[in-house]
């Protein structure tokens, strides 16, 4: 759909034969650059200074959505567009559908690909990365100007709101995490305070590591139904406790039960969860002695939102451990665990950085 300020694919592609004919170079960039700041705009600049001509794919409406959560974006694509292209150093904007850029990369076939920021050639998405290396795309990781995000722009400006943000955190074991969670909050790292901890297990240790640090701990008659389901008023409890505490982002961190509406829609986007191993690979129960048992040689921990699906979400970070000969589901989970419990917090926190209070 262009409008004056959107390219066409097409148009894209002309500009990419031309470039070339002329021994020049088109440089690709994508994202979703929906607050302009000045981070962006100096990330953009050196881009362009990789070649000749900028193109910047952003990501359509629908797909921010998607990848940031619920009142982003917070402008149009169209809207980005315009914004892009005031800037000197943009000569073409097209808008992409898809969660992945891989289609706008392979359509686009750009000399250089350029990301910004904590990305490395090793953290690309796979699929990004083995189309790159197969195209013969030079690939170029640029730093990010630090702390000029859109995430910290949106941060300084709920600030204002008078009220941190809450967070819930529902477990239903020994809570390591979230006194990783809660020790963040406590040390003012986390962009908001935790406000509330439910368990489905009255004696389980996160109830205890909650009372500690003199949050609310609140456990949760799960009802009678068998394995990881919570009858409707198990559902109806959980879901009324934490609008009553005015939850703006729910913590999964070891809930053995399976998520359903009215949980769902309330908390789209706002839900995450944590699973030891590196999804799509081993979800459910037991993922450390199934990554042992398929012989893996590396597992690791996801961090995803939440969806209908058991550990299906959305992907927002994963972290790999080594797995080494010999090792016990226990040795594994311990591993993944130190890792979980540095990248747990961190992810939280850029969420609630992007959310708006409930
Ligand atoms: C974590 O290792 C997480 O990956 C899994 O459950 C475990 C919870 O551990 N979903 P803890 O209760 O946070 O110690």
């Amino acid at each position: 759909m262009p409008n004056g300020y959107i390219s066409s694919l097409e148009e894209v592609v002309e500009l990419r034969k031309r470039l070339d004919k002329d021994g020049k170079k088109l440089v690709l960039t994508n994202g979703a650059f929906d607050l302009l700041h000045v981070g962006h705009v100096r990330y953009l600049t050196e881009a362009a200074a990789l070649g000749d001509s900028l193109v910047v794919a952003i990501n359509g409406d629908e797909s921010v959505r998607e990848l940031k959560g619920p009142g982003r974006p917070i402008n149009s694509a169209e809207e980005r567009a315009e914004m892009l292209r005031a800037l000197r150093c943009v000569d073409r904007v097209v808008v992409f559908e898809d969660r992945r850029a891989s289609g706008v990369i392979e359509a686009i076939h750009p000399h250089i690909y350029t990301k910004g920021g904590d990305y490395t050639p090793d953290s690309l998405i796979d699929e990004e990365k083995q189309l790159l290396d197969r195209l013969g795309i030079e690939i170029r990781i640029l730093s990010l100007v630090p702390g000029k995000s859109t995430s910290s722009t949106l941060a300084k400006m709920s600030e204002g709101d008078g009220r941190p943000k809450r967070v819930a955190i529902l477990g239903s074991g020994t809570g390591s995490n979230a006194r990783a969670i809660l020790q963040a909050a406590a040390d003012g790292k986390l962009g908001g305070e935790v406000a509330l901890v439910l368990s489905d297990v009255a004696d389980a240790g996160i109830l205890k590591i909650a009372s500690e640090f003199e949050v609310p701990a609140i456990a949760i008659d799960p009802g009678s139904k068998k394995g990881g389901h919570l009858t409707d008023a198990a559902l109806k409890e959980i879901h009324d406790r934490l609008q009553a505490a005015s939850i703006d982002l729910v913590a999964l961190a070891g809930f053995m039960r399976i998520v359903r509406e009215p949980l769902l829609s309330a908390y789209a986007g706002r839900m995450l969860n944590l699973h030891p191993s590196l999804l799509p690979k081993h979800p459910g129960l037991h993922a450390c002695k199934k990554a042992i048992d398929a012989g893996d040689t590396e597992s690791g921990c996801t961090i995803h939102l939440v969806d209908a699906g058991v550990d299906t979400g959305e992907i927002l970070r994963q972290e790999k451990v080594p797995i080494l000969r010999g090792d016990s589901p226990d040795e594994l989970q311990a591993r993944i665990q130190s890792k979980e419990h540095v990248a747990y917090p961190e992810v939280i926190a850029e969420r609630l950085a992007e959310i708006q209070p409930c």
